[in-house]
């Protein structure tokens, strides 16, 4: 079942979506708007928002997601233009783990957790109000690295894993009100977090030997199962983290994948 596309403008749905300028964000915008919702997308890069505002029923906001202020800015210009918000998608995020014992470490992590923590629990303080009117839906694009610890990356690791659970409080919270909550964890996606990656191409090819499909995703294969989680087809989901990994986090990881050597 898919979401029926509003049409009109009397039924047209309406999306705040954080993280806005590149990868999985962009690709959530271009979705939305192309399936018919009116969409604020908001990014720290004015350049990266830049063609998104010639889209149609597109309008931006250049801001920090760590700053309470920008939040509400969002879903003030959400109701401003558009006069509602159905679904916010909390999805800004950025790496750059220091090593623990470096100088400096706490203010880095402290950043970090800003904008993968704070920046989420802000936009969703910003617009659950006017989600309830809405019986709308929050999406927080968390990740596998929520799921488990990767090398040198602890301070990720712990604020995508602490957005996993995030979702189950908030969405025992607000399911009274109608309110579904939920996280996407992406696994390796190519965007401008993995560029580094998918840059190298014999780094590229060892790390996709790891994962069982055997590729890093497009990021609108997760903007789908972003559509997915907001639309009315997961009416009944709520609290959850929908994986779209390619089968990383299903996998051991002891053995060879199947057609590979040792
Ligand atoms: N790409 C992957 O492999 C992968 C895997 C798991 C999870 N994720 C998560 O997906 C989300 C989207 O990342 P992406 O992969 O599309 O990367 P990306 O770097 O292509 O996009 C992230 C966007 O967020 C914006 N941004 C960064 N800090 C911001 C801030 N403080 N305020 C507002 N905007 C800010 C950036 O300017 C950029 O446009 C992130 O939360 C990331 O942690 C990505």
């Amino acid at each position: 079942m898919t979401d029926a596309s509003p049409t009109s403008a009397a039924t047209r749905r309406v999306a705040v979506v954080t993280g806005a300028g590149s990868g999985i964000g962009r690709a959530s915008v271009e979705l939305f708007a192309a399936r018919g919702h009116d969409v604020v997308a908001v990014d720290l890069s004015a350049p990266g928002l830049a063609d998104l505002a010639d889209i149609d029923h597109v309008v931006t906001v250049v801001g920090d997601v760590s700053e309470e202020a920008v939040n509400k800015e969002a879903v003030a210009v959400a109701l401003e233009e558009f006069g509602r918000v159905d679904t916010v998608i909390l999805n800004a995020g950025i790496g750059g783990t220091p090593a623990l014992e470096s100088s400096g470490a706490m203010d880095k992590a402290d950043h970090i957790i800003g904008v993968n923590l704070r920046g989420p629990i802000h936009g969703l303080r910003a617009s659950i109000s006017a989600l309830k009117e809405t019986r709308g839906s929050a999406v927080f694009t968390a990740s596998v690295a929520g799921l488990r610890g990767d090398p040198g990356n602890w301070a990720y690791n712990a604020t995508k894993g602490a957005l996993i659970n995030l979702v189950r409080a908030f969405a025992v919270d607000y399911a009274s009100a109608g309110v579904r909550i939920n996280a996407l964890a992406p696994g390796l996606t190519r965007s401008g977090i993995t560029v580094d990656v998918t840059g190298d191409p014999a780094l590229l090819s060892r790390i996709e030997r790891r994962i069982p499909l055997g590729r890093f995703a497009e990021p609108d294969e997760q903007a789908e199962a972003i559509w997915f989680l907001s639309s009315p087809a997961a009416s009944y989901i709520t609290g959850t983290t929908l994986v779209v990994d390619g089968g990383l986090d299903a996998n051991l990881g002891i053995l060879p994948l199947p057609g590979q050597s040792w």
